[in-house]
């Protein structure tokens, strides 16, 4: 099925998204809000598993999720496991990027102890799973077709064919976001669009089903994350495993001095931080002061003439620094046998326990109940 030949009726007109500016303005009002009070905020956010996470997780979201925890809000971490079947053929490596992906989470101190952090995957969640079929009929066709983020992904995994998972999964994560009625989600700006399609799904089935009665869902809004981009080691757009950019959190301090030492730099040994006119030294000196909270020109000053060489040094320091711990914590909790099943027994029962209850609200909004509920 190409994008192209999908016939469309539109529900309606509404934008995809709202500004970007707006998002960024209302992120800060957030943030501060969180202070004063923590209770009145539940948080969902979620990874595929495709692998262990790299330092563009950690610096991107990972550190900001250990922050929000610290501040006391509640916080769901969905493991989206269904959403890998949209783009790949090969459920074998699932298992093993699951465990990963919780060790990871763990390491960096996402704590299940702290009483209000559970972590569990899409497939053990039934009733999560089947608010997917109300939300869905409250989407458009053209809605979906518009969502410039699938498309993307549709473009770079190289697909010919595109199943309708893939084309629906924004309809499955707003029922992530929803089964929880979780009401902040840290995003990306790539998952902007997504997370407006959650809001009006939300807002329709308010409207749709519960009349002059409260409504089941919030309208979740988006936590944007203040740390900048980084680029892959390089240089190109995106950092990721696969291309072979990227420092794993849980590489060796010797893999991750290797993998710097290769990385792009430019033949100018004068370290300045200009990232529109060279993108991979400020890529470098970013690394550098996500690490060490330093600002990048600063660091360049510092470094002066003293070339590529020495501001590898420099990250790879800063880095082996910054992971030390949590490469530590992380070794002896891959030797914990059954953590990571104890772990999502536990996010996973309480996960379902909110489920189950959100799927009764939403069937006795939809006049569904029976009496049997
Ligand atoms: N689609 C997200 C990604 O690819 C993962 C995800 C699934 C998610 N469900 C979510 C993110 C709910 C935030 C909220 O990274």
């Amino acid at each position: 099925m190409k994008l192209t030949q999908v016939t469309t009726s539109d529900i309606t007109t509404e934008s995809v998204t709202g500004t970007f500016e707006e998002a960024v303005r209302r992120s800060e009002a957030l943030r501060a809000d969180f202070l004063k009070h923590p209770r009145r905020y539940r948080v969902l956010t979620g990874d595929r598993p495709t692998g262990p996470l790299h330092i563009g997780h950690y610096f991107g979201s990972l550190r900001n999720r250990v922050e929000l925890q610290q501040l006391g809000l509640e916080t769901f971490i969905v493991i989206a496991d269904y959403q890998v079947l949209t783009d790949r053929d090969s459920v074998d490596s699932i298992p093993e990027n699951v465990t990963e992906i919780v060790l990871d989470y763990l390491a960096v101190g996402l704590d299940p102890d702290s009483g209000h952090t559970h972590i569990f995957c899409h497939s053990h969640v039934p009733a999560l799973n089947q608010l997917l079929v109300p939300f869905l009929t409250l989407v458009g066709m053209g809605e979906l077709d518009r969502n410039p983020t699938v498309k993307e992904e549709i473009e770079a995994a190289g697909l010919t064919t595109v199943n309708a998972a893939m084309y629906t999964y924004p309809v499955h994560q707003a029922a992530d976001i929803l089964f929880c009625k979780g009401n902040v989600v840290p995003v990306g700006r790539d998952q902007l669009p997504h997370l407006e399609l959650t809001r009006k799904i939300a807002r329709r089935f308010n409207q749709r089903f519960c009349g002059n009665r409260p409504p089941v869902f919030p309208e979740p809004e988006a936590l944007l994350s203040s740390a900048p981009k980084i680029l892959g080691l390089d240089g190109s757009q995106k950092m990721s495993k696969s291309r072979g950019n990227a420092v794993m959190l849980c590489a060796t301090a010797d893999e991750t001095a290797a993998l710097v030492k290769k990385a792009k730099t430019d033949p100018d040994r004068r370290i300045t931080y200009e990232p529109d006119r060279r993108p991979e030294v400020a890529n470098l000196l970013l690394l550098v002061s996500l690490c060490t909270g330093e600002h990048p020109d600063q660091i360049a000053a510092r470094l002066g003439n003293a070339g590529s060489a020495a501001l590898k040094k420099e990250v790879t320091d800063a880095l082996n620094q910054t992971l030390a711990p949590i490469r530590a914590r992380r070794a002896q909790f891959a030797r914990e046998r059954g953590l990571v099943r104890e772990t999502l027994r536990r996010g996973i029962a309480e996960a379902n326990r909110i489920a189950d209850a959100t799927l009764r609200e939403a069937r006795a909004a939809m006049q569904m109940s029976y009496g049997i509920d």
